[in-house]
């Protein structure tokens, strides 16, 4: 077809995906199937009921994306999988079946982190330059990134207990949104005030740039215990939208020390970027806007779909792969734990 055009396929969690992404950053498809509905009685991700669920439907959403797409295998110049970190389970299916498309097709095999996934997720959407300063806000991670390159990334700051999509899923819970928590969490802090309950402000004015949410989690469930367990809608969506703010104060203090610490190596104007899952709730992506503004930065952030779990990051980041060279072999080794 004379385009380069890389096949990504995402099955770390709750999602399976998979997309065909051009060198040119053109997204000739992007399909999406979440498991929710399977999981929601467990009020979580069941990692055993998520691997058969992508077992069950990978196929179909792979040809789906390829019909979409209008192309067949032989098109194709790579296939790309997310080969951890994750559930090990459905990291094992995509990474498995990605193989054995690029075996019988004769395609090189790139295994992705799928951190890297969403860290290049900004020079897909919006054509970015290295280096740009990255805040990884995700289910399983939170993390300040100097990206530098693809496969070059400095880390300035990380959380030293739990993610803040795991705070925001945990808190939800605590509130009795159900799940998924994080846009559960967002639906009910509308209309909230933020200013009713006094929460406390992780690691703000701390030096350094990691964060801390398990205090905050904490704190909110004693003021449910306060007001008797019992919440009415008011108090929910009060104790909702109070939590966010919290969450958005530590979130603007951590980077506003980030960009201290990037701009000493790499100067003033450069983006502020933020992504993965967390990065889909509004009130923080205005919060981290209005950082980048009053800091003289551009401020990146990709649309709602490109934030959460999906394999257009992980076909562009196979791109990103393929233009260095740096592709894997079939005796590649899924990994649950894969620090960037
Ligand atoms: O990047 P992602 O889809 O999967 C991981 O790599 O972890 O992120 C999922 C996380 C979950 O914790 C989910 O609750 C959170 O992102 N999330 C949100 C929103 N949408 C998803 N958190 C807050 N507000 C949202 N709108
Ligand atoms: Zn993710």
């Amino acid at each position: 077809m004379g385009m380069d055009l890389v096949l990504g396929i995402e099955t770390s969690c709750d999602e399976t995906a998979a997309a065909v992404v051009a060198a040119d950053r053109r997204i000739l498809s992007n399909v999406v199937l979440s498991q929710i509905d399977e999981h929601r009685l467990y009020g979580g991700v069941v990692p055993e009921i998520a691997a058969r669920a992508h077992l069950d439907h990978l196929d179909a959403i792979i040809a789906e994306a390829m019909r979409e797409a209008g192309i067949g295998f032989a098109d194709l110049a790579a296939v790309a999988a997310t080969g951890g970190p994750g559930l090990i389970g459905g990291v094992l299916v995509g990474a498995t079946t990605a193989k054995a498309i690029a075996l019988v097709h004769g395609l090189p095999f790139i295994g992705i982190n799928h951190l890297e996934g969403h860290a290049l997720t900004a020079r897909l959407t919006d054509g970015i330059d290295f280096p740009y300063l990255l805040l990884l806000v995700s289910g399983g991670h939170c993390q300040l990134l100097a990206v530098e390159g693809a496969g070059r990334y400095r880390r300035l700051g990380t959380t030293i207990d739990d993610a803040v999509g795991e705070a925001f899923d945990k808190t939800a819970k605590l509130l009795d949104l159900g799940y998924p928590g994080g846009p559960a969490l967002e639906r009910a802090a509308e209309g909230g005030d933020p200013a009713r309950f006094d929460l406390p402000r992780p690691m703000v004015g701390k030096p350094g740039c990691d964060f801390s949410f398990s205090g905050l989690k904490t704190a909110v469930r004693r003021r449910v215990e306060e007001l008797g367990g019992a919440l009415d809608e008011k108090a929910r969506a009060d104790l909702a939208a109070s939590f966010q703010a919290a969450v958005a104060a530590s979130l603007v203090d951590r980077s506003g020390r980030a960009i201290e610490a990037f701009e000493a190596d790499h100067g003033a104007g450069r983006p502020f970027v933020v992504a993965g899952g967390v990065a889909a709730n509004r009130t923080l992506r205005a919060a981290l806007a209005g950082l980048a503004e009053r800091r003289g930065m551009p401020f990146v952030a990709p649309p709602l779909g490109l934030c959460t779990d999906n394999a257009a990051m992980i076909a562009w980041a196979g791109q990103e792969k393929l233009a260095l060279g740096q592709v894997d072999g079939l005796d590649f080794r899924p990994r649950p734990r894969w620090p960037l």
